[in-house]
């Protein structure tokens, strides 16, 4: 497994809830993180620089006093140069000493040098190959791959032919964003070789999250058809209820946006109704804790599921070496925490 020992001891299932513009404060950060997965949240979500010292403040003081391990907190930093508060919030992020470091929307190089200072590991997220070559040679830590059909800023890419096309050339920690509805969604994002997932959607719909009871029943209420993709927000394509779209004044301010991402427009848009396919999966509300033990028994389910399922079709086969068949080009190998040690760089090994 290519995630550090010191993240993957803390959860308790591989993931993270995701950062989530309005939606992620510290009360479902300091939850997530007791529950065992990774707490994330935008920086922006707090109002202010000086906001931001607070939540973090509030966050680490709950989870010192919590009986028992906690997973990392992982703040979400906007590395576009629209951002304006990016080198406050940097500052704060560094003064607080945080371990673990989320960029999106650019490369993360220019707060690589001062987060890696403090032993604080920084994960990019990337929608491209290219974006992720950029993000490994700007010295990423790991890298998170924004897939299709995922909630907010969404990627285009095929979650598959993503994850194995970056697997093949990068054996550092990769997460997968997108569509990650369940345990046995995790299950099968690990069998791809990943080692974290994001959960977004599934987390808007808690009562610890900063998200209205309109939104949440509006969760509860969609199906997968019901996610629209929209430049409407932040001036990027991101997937939206369409119940959002439909009630949404239609303002100049609102339509569709051919001019990129703007940091502005996407906090004047604040307020919108964000989701991604995995909103299949939202079907009541409840806490973070109910959330993340639903989540790890259908990953145990699943797996239990599946263990005898792959033996049973190669009697021979114990799970911990259990590998495809050999073609010239694999070589045998296979990139997959179901399937134990594999080589990792070579990239004819998918
Ligand atoms: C309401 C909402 C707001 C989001 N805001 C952010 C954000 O501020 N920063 C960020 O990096 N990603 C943001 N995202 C994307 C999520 O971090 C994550 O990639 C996505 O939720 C994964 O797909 P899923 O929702 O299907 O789990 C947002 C997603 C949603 C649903």
């Amino acid at each position: 497994m290519a995630l550090p020992e010191a993240l993957a001891n803390r959860l308790t299932v591989p993931a993270i809830a995701a950062p989530m513009t309005s939606v992620s404060g510290p009360e479902l950060v300091i939850a997530a993180c007791r529950s065992g997965v990774v707490g994330s949240f935008p920086t922006h979500n707090a109002a202010t620089t000086e906001k931001l010292d607070t939540w973090l403040r509030q966050i680490f003081a709950a989870l010192i006093d919590h009986d028992g391990p906690t997973a990392p907190v992982a703040p979400n930093l906007v590395v576009h140069r629209t951002n304006t508060r990016l080198q406050a919030d940097l500052d704060c992020l560094v003064r607080h000493g945080v371990e673990l470091v989320i960029t999106s929307v650019g490369s993360p190089k220019p707060v690589i040098a001062p987060l890696h200072a403090i032993g604080c590991r920084v994960f990019a997220d990337v929608s491209s190959m290219a974006h992720a070559q950029r993000a490994i040679e700007a010295g990423a830590d790991g890298l998170v791959l924004l897939t299709a059909g995922a909630g907010g800023q969404t990627g285009w890419a095929n979650p598959f032919a993503f994850a194995r096309a970056v697997r093949a050339r990068y054996d550092g920690p990769i997460v997968l964003a997108g569509g990650i509805t369940d345990g046995t969604s995790i299950l099968a994002a690990q069998v791809l070789g990943v080692d974290l997932v994001y959960l977004g959607t599934r987390f808007i719909a808690t009562s610890e999250s900063l998200a209205t009871d309109e939104y949440r029943t509006a969760l509860i209420e969609s199906t997968l058809d019901d996610v629209t993709l929209s430049t409407r927000v932040g001036g990027i394509p991101a997937n939206l209820l369409a119940s959002w779209l439909a009630r949404d004044d239609r303002s100049a301010a609102n339509q569709e946006s051919s001019s990129g991402f703007e940091q502005d427009r996407l906090l004047r848009n604040r307020t919108a109704w964000s989701a991604g396919h995995s909103v299949a999966g939202v079907g009541a509300v409840t806490t973070v804790a109910e959330l993340v033990q639903a989540i790890t028994e259908q990953y145990e389910r699943a797996r239990d599921k599946l263990l005898p399922t792959l033996t049973e079709s190669r009697p021979e086969a114990r799970i911990d070496t259990y590998r495809p068949a050999t073609t010239p080009g694999n070589q045998g190998r296979v990139t997959s925490s179901v399937a134990g040690t594999v080589d990792l760089n070579r990239p004819d090994s998918y």
